[in-house]
């Protein structure tokens, strides 16, 4: 082995060492990720999957908003402990027009992603309203507001223009009428609407 090779070199030299090192994992990730930007199981959206109407994007603001993220996450994982519990896996092209997505990484509630269509509208007020007179044990926060604020409306139309600018294929006319579609609602009416849907294009879809 000669006295000068380059190994010697990189592993004497610091410096050398880290930039060669960031230069590796760099190229490591791209080719990991780039892929995913091409692959159409991850850009395209599955079979029946329609952007949010206008009452579910606000619904889905509020679920933002009260932080229902840091409880509940929306990712069935292909596990069957999970799958028996919830139903079929989550897969990238359902959530295409979600910006950002709400996946989340805590469960101190059960997964959501599925809840879509699991429940009555009904049983979806009582529970948001006060969760232990439907399930004693429950220590899910009450929402009881909720029931007594209406949509803001009329920041509805900018969020769906802007959403349209991410790639949500909404049309002029849907934009438009934002404003009435949701007039009078409130915001448990919002949230619930948004709950119903959710996970529910594979079902529908295949
Ligand atoms: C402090 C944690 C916590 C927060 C915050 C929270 N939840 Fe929950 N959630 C729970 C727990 C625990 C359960 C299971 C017991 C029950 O059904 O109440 C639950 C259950 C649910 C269920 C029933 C799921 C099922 O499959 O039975 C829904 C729907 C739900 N939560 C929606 C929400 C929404 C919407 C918000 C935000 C407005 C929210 N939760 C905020 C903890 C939380």
């Amino acid at each position: 082995m000669s006295k000068f090779n380059t190994h010697h070199l990189i592993e004497k030299n610091v410096g050398v060492l880290v930039v060669l090192t960031l230069l590796v994992v760099s190229i490591g990730g791209l080719v990991e990720i780039v892929p995913l930007f091409f692959q159409k199981s991850t850009t395209q959206p599955v079979d029946g999957l329609k952007p949010y109407t206008a009452l579910q994007v606000a619904g889905r603001d509020i679920y933002v908003r009260e932080g229902c993220y840091t409880c509940h996450s929306q990712m069935v994982r292909p596990f069957r402990a999970e799958t028996e519990r919830y139903g079929h896996y989550s897969v990238a092209g359902e959530f295409v027009y979600d910006h950002p997505f709400q996946w989340g990484s805590k469960r101190t509630g059960p997964d959501l992603h599925r809840v879509g269509g699991k429940y009555s509208d009904d049983w979806h007020r009582v529970h948001l309203r006060q969760p232990r007179d439907l399930v004693p044990e429950s220590n899910m926060p009450a929402f009881p507001w909720l029931q007594y604020r209406n949509v803001d409306s009329a920041a509805l139309p900018a969020h769906m223009r802007a959403l349209r600018a991410v790639g949500v294929p909404y049309s002029d006319a849907e934009i438009g009428d934002a404003v009435k579609d949701t007039a009078g609602k409130t915001e448990e009416d919002a949230l619930i609407a948004y709950l119903q849907v959710l996970g529910t294009a594979l079902k529908s879809g295949r």
